[in-house]
């Protein structure tokens, strides 16, 4: 079966969706995205994904291509169409095709797309064993809590951690983590959590508002703080989450190990919870 993906209301084989060197996604990086678990077929924290896309539109500005039901209902055709079981779904919305000038164009469509990637997600040989990261400058700019298309610090800090072997670059600014390259990051030192308060620091992750809902229901401690370097070389745990990983422990930074350089117990807990809450919204 060729993938199908979405763009500007057609779904379309991938080599037939075709969109203007004109755009401003293309030319600016003028649009917002998004990337939505998929389990069992079913979109997984679909409210809190409309919320956060809703957030970055206004605040860029953009409008919705359409209605949040028809967009739903488009993502929804799109994983039916793809046969899609578990994965993601990414989508983007762009300010659409104007003559390249930096101020925005009046009346101009956006431009929405979609495709869908399929991977297992509830069980990870990865999750299991625990991933290394590396500490590089955050060179991102003020505005990050906007889910932005512009990826490029963040591309050149995970390609140096691709170059040292590692899975993910934890951005330093100030001496404080602020978080992954694509991931909110976390700590746990004396059975507390310990991860940033939201601001225009870091972009206010999904699994970041479930894993500290399912915290708070489970007892587990959180403290809303940045922390340093130093102390995730002195945590008992760390570990980060996105949409594409849930919960992943992180067991070495920069080489050193973290903790007992395996899954800590709070990490797996949280995992687990946020595990059995998919399975209840994918009805499985
Ligand atoms: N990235 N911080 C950054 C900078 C991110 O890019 C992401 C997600 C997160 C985690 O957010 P969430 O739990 O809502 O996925 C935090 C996605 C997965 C990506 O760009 O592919």
């Amino acid at each position: 079966m060729k993938p199908i993906v979405y763009c500007n209301g057609e779904f379309v084989e991938e080599q037939n969706a075709k969109v203007s060197i004109f755009d401003r996604g293309y030319l600016f990086g003028d649009g917002v995205y998004e990337v939505v678990p998929v389990v069992n077929g079913q979109l997984i924290d679909k409210l809190e994904f409309l919320a956060r896309l809703q957030r970055s539109l206004s605040e860029l500005e953009l409008e919705w291509p359409c209605s949040q039901i028809e967009y739903v209902a488009m993502l929804e055709t799109l994983i039916e169409r793809n046969e899609l079981v578990e994965g993601s779904v990414y989508t983007q919305v762009t300010r659409g095709v104007a003559p390249r000038d930096f101020s925005f164009p009046d009346n101009t469509p956006t431009t929405c797309m979609a495709f869908t990637t399929a991977k297992s997600y509830l069980s990870s040989p990865q999750a299991e064993a625990g991933v290394e990261v590396i500490t590089v400058e955050d060179l991102r700019w003020k505005r990050r809590d906007i889910k932005s298309i512009a990826l490029l610090a963040q591309c050149l800090a995970k390609q140096q951690s691709k170059r040292h072997g590692c899975y993910e670059s934890w951005m330093l600014e100030d001496g404080f983590i602020t978080e992954g390259s694509s991931s909110t990051a976390y700590i746990v030192k004396n059975n507390t959590v310990i991860t940033r308060p939201n601001s225009n620091d870091v972009l206010p992750g999904i699994r970041r508002h479930v894993l500290l809902e399912l915290a708070a229901d489970n007892g587990i401690a959180v403290e809303l703080r940045a922390f340093t370097l130093d102390e995730v070389l002195t945590a008992d745990e760390a570990f980060l989450s996105s949409a594409t990983t849930l919960v992943m422990p992180v067991v070495t930074i920069d080489g050193k190990p973290i903790g007992e350089k395996k899954p800590g117990l709070i990490t797996l807990k949280l995992r687990q919870l946020y595990v059995d809450r998919i399975k209840k919204q994918a009805g499985l």
